[in-house]
């Protein structure tokens, strides 16, 4: 069967092709209730992993948790060996992420599963090679992989496609999830789509709104996160998470029960539940702590709608994401950017519904992405003394969605080296090149040992140096060296350098 994947910071969300329609996957909890998501959740039960509804059951039972392993994957430090803890264990991070994935097929009906899957638009290249390969461990075959907010693009034009004309035709899709917030500015002619711009905050999402509500009840029961054992203070964000997503815009207060500082966090339920204090919070309050919040996406958001006159193209401001049903959301997008405004009938679907639509070869939907981010590379001059940057590509750079563009991907550099070896640092960023350095979110997302010395061009004389430890000298006369770097569909960068006079190569997949 064909699906989009949402693998989202909080909840997983699958639709299926199915004839031109693009239902979601119900999955049942341990109770047999459906829902339209998995949590994407772990927990250490007995001394394995469970994931998903059963590690949901499991952390009620104080088996101790791991969530939002997406904040994870996105960390700049996040390499290929990076490994999360949970509870006394520490596990890879991707065999944890491929154990949840390989949780989610099982509950999939049997057969092969074709996915288009998804990363928030910035994301560097491990992100986007740990997630690809930890849903082919998992046993999908990864058709494709597309920035989340373009996928909530095909959603919009699927479903909105009245609103799109030829003068106005591009789309603001303003995706808050739980962990994160990205803006994409999507231009469409009804099937095709061009991704014009994005924007977006790393580490903004709905849950910041459940900590946010936390602090507020503590406040109101005069304790501090510090008094409340882990496990007391995340039942405190659950229940949190629970009274922020049953808010209507016709909500007054907010009752909570604050566990207390004697509540042990141990394993049977109900100790220390005595010591717990009620609190209730006029709504209002809530509300006027979460609007810088909320004013931050609305900023951020603000350069890609640009002026909303009778020339505008902007069609629509499209709010999806399950953070985008938070009722202060539409009322400030509302208030800033008036009635083109529209929220996805399925804020939390809408992703995993455009990754669908992807998926489906009928649909006709084709899409032209950006990297999203930029790339670069850090050389040594000087022996080693200083280092120089270099912008390979930015942000605008367009993915290779076809034969037609492939050649605006790859960037090469020639020059004579000279030093006797070379020590290349590939860094990716979110913010643009100041001072001739980097900024924004900074990855590091590989490096490579080249010598241009002829004599250690030989196997195995670099591969397992450490870097740090080599020292360079200069060296005359040095070979003429070629450097290439290619972009694939999925955003991932590669890199070959070469040494043109003795035809010495080599090569790596940064992420990998
Ligand atoms: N009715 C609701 N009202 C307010 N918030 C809600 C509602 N339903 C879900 N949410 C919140 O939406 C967030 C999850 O949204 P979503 O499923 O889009 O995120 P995600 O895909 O898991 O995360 P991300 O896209 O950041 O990786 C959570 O913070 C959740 O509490
Ligand atoms: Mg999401």
């Amino acid at each position: 069967m064909r699906l989009g994947i949402d693998l989202g910071t909080t909840r997983t969300i699958v639709a299926h092709v199915d004839r031109g329609n693009y239902p979601l996957v119900t999955f049942d909890d341990l109770d047999g209730d459906p829902h339209d998501y998995v949590p994407s959740i772990s927990a250490l039960q007995d001394g394995r992993l469970v994931h998903g509804f059963a590690a949901e059951a499991a952390a009620r039972q104080g088996a101790p948790v791991l969530r939002s392993v997406k904040r994870v994957l996105g960390d700049p430090t996040t390499h290929p060996g990076t490994t999360v803890a949970v509870g006394d264990r520490e596990f890879p991070l991707l065999e944890v992420l491929a154990g949840f994935l390989s949780s989610v097929r099982e509950e999939l009906p049997a057969g092969d599963h074709e996915a288009v899957v998804a990363v928030p638009a910035h994301s560097h290249s491990v992100q986007r090679f740990l997630t690809l390969e930890a849903f082919r461990r998992a046993g999908f075959t990864v058709t494709a992989m597309v920035n989340e907010p373009s996928a909530a693009g095909f959603e919009y034009s699927h479903r909105q496609g009245r609103t799109l004309n030829s003068k106005r035709n591009r789309i603001v899709v303003y995706d808050l999830g739980g962990g994160t917030f990205d803006a994409s500015l999507v231009e469409s002619d009804g099937v095709g789509h061009t991704v014009l711009d994005t924007a977006g905050l790393n580490r903004l999402g709905g849950d910041d709104l459940d900590h946010l509500l936390a602090d507020l009840a503590l406040d109101a029961a005069g304790r501090t996160a510090d008094d409340l054992r882990t496990r007391a203070l995340d039942d405190l964000r659950e229940q949190c998470r629970a009274a922020k997503e049953s808010l209507t815009p016709q909500t007054r207060k907010i009752v909570l029960d604050v566990p207390g500082a004697a509540d042990t966090g141990g394993s049977d339920a109900g100790d220390g539940a005595d010591d717990s204090t009620t609190v209730v919070l006029p709504v209002a309050d809530y509300y006027d702590a979460a609007r810088p919040l909320v004013r931050r996406t609305v900023e951020t958001t603000e350069p890609l709608v640009g002026e909303l006159g009778e020339d505008s193209s902007v069609a629509g401001i499209y709010l999806v994401g399950g953070g985008s049903a938070f009722p202060l959301v539409p009322r400030m997008l509302r208030e800033r950017f008036g009635r083109r405004v529209h929220r996805s009938p399925y804020p939390g679907g809408s992703t995993a519904i455009g990754l669908a639509i992807a998926a489906d070869p009928e649909s006709g939907f084709t899409l032209t992405d950006r990297l999203s981010r930029g790339f670069g590379v850090f050389r040594e001059r000087d022996e080693g003394r200083a280092l120089a940057f270099d912008r390979i590509f930015a942000s605008d750079v367009r993915l290779p969605s076809g034969p037609s563009n492939a050649e605006a991907t790859v960037v090469t550099r020639r020059y004579r080296a000279a030093h006797d070896i070379g020590w290349f640092r590939f860094v990716e960023f979110t913010g643009d090149v100041a001072g001739g350095e980097p900024t924004g979110d900074l990855a590091p997302v590989g490096e490579m040992l080249f010598p241009f010395d002829p004599a250690l061009q030989t196997d195995g004389a670099v591969e397992g140096l450490d870097p740090a430890t080599v020292t360079v000298h200069r060296r005359p006369d040095g070979p003429l060296v070629e450097e290439t770097y290619t972009v694939d569909a999925d955003g991932i960068v590669s890199v070959r350098i070469s040494d043109l006079d003795t035809g010495y190569t080599r090569s790596l997949d940064l992420g990998a």
